[in-house]
């Protein structure tokens, strides 16, 4: 069984639709612990020992967030620029993280279409996320295809719901190690898998 750390960041949870959403249906699943960055650390002072701890204690990392300007909201950022200390996570030292796991779970504006070559934002959403999965690899991780939701203001409740239990599904598979490489190497969004 795999110890999953979901890092939560959205900076208005009370406003949110999709990723409130999410939360209610995989917050309560067992060996899956939810670490909401806005609610821990408001004014951005990340507690960078704490931080590490979970990272040690989980070997899958999803980084739960909304797309904001074709990346994540600022304290992702700022998690990262404090949290990967240079001969801890990298580095000819750092190998604290080898061997786990770090993928995406996001949601966005924007079509599946617009994020394509021809679309409006030019590039697939996998290209957006690179310095994610580029970091992953610096790290000796396996960065694992993201986990999208496309056109969230148009979504029906009962949509919200489906894509609820998909989300619960797959956090579910990856706890009990379901998947295998070569199931991550031929999707493009990890959607396909569940
Ligand atoms: C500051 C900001 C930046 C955004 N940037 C993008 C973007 O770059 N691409 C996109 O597709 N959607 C973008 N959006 C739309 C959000 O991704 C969308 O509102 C969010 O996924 C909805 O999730 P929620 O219901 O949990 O808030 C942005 C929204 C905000 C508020």
């Amino acid at each position: 069984m795999a110890r999953v750390l979901i890092q939560f960041a959205h900076p208005i949870l009370s406003k949110s639709r999709i990723h409130a959403t999410l939360l209610n249906y995989c917050s309560r699943l067992k060996n899956v612990t939810v670490n909401d960055l806005y609610e821990q650390y408001p004014d951005l002072y990340i507690n960078v020992e704490r931080e590490q701890r979970l990272l040690l204690n989980h070997d899958i990392v999803v980084f739960q967030h909304p797309f904001y300007w074709y990346s994540s909201p600022a304290i992702v950022k700022q998690w990262f620029d404090l949290v990967l200390e240079h001969n801890w996570a990298y580095g000819r030292e750092g190998k604290a993280l080898a061997g786990k796991a770090m993928m995406n779970a996001i949601s966005c504006g924007g079509s599946r279409q617009a994020y394509s070559p021809t679309g409006t934002n030019r590039f697939t959403i996998n290209q957006f996320l690179a310095p994610f999965d580029q970091t992953a690899n610096l790290c000796k991780m396996t960065y694992l295809p993201p986990f999208v939701i496309h056109t969230t203001h148009r979504l029906t409740d009962e949509q919200l719901n489906e894509y609820g239990d998909q989300y619960c599904q797959l956090i579910s598979a990856l706890v009990n190690d379901q998947f295998t490489a070569d199931d991550f190497g031929r999707v493009q969004y990890v959607n396909e898998l569940v």
